[in-house]
């Protein structure tokens, strides 16, 4: 049985749980190189772990220009509903922070997921880290 709860908090806090789930879905799953992983905004960003009793499953990152993104569930998680979890507790944040909208860079077939959470489609689609692409944006 899944006993779920989630962390909000600065790299120094979360990275150890966040780069565990990071590097099993986005380096070894999708095969994205590890120097364009890690970078310089994941020490200013804000960063969001759910945690399946005590194992780390989901994670995401919210930027200071209002931009979500690294969103991942581990394989083994998903189609639970952790991912629209994790994104109603960021959106819920951002709220409390006074923003007023969000974005976010949706790989192509992610774009249903980020859509049934009121995520608009924004200009073309681009290539990132070879990779499909397209902007999304949800006002509140
Ligand atoms: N295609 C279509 N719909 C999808 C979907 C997909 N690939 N993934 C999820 N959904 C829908 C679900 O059907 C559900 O709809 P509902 O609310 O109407 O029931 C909703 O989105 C929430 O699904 P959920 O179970 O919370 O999604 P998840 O926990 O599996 O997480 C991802 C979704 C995209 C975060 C997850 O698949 C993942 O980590 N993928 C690998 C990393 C990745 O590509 N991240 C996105 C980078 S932009």
């Amino acid at each position: 049985m899944t006993q779920l709860t989630i962390r909000a908090g600065s790299w120094d806090e979360l990275q150890d749980d966040a780069k565990l789930i990071r590097e099993q879905v986005f380096i070894l799953e999708q095969q994205i190189a590890v120097e364009d992983e890690w970078d310089e905004q994941d020490a200013i960003s804000q960063h969001f772990v759910i945690y399946d009793h005590t194992q780390p499953v989901a994670t995401a990152r919210l930027l200071q220009n209002n931009s979500v993104g690294r969103v991942a569930v581990l394989k083994s998680h998903r189609g639970l509903g952790m991912g629209k979890m994790l994104m109603l507790y960021i959106i819920e944040h951002a709220k409390q922070q006074q923003r007023e909208w969000l974005k976010l860079s949706s790989q192509v077939h992610a774009m249903p997921f980020y859509a049934s959470l009121g995520f608009k489609a924004e200009g073309d689609e681009y290539l990132d880290c070879g990779i499909p692409h397209r902007d999304m944006r949800l006002n509140f």
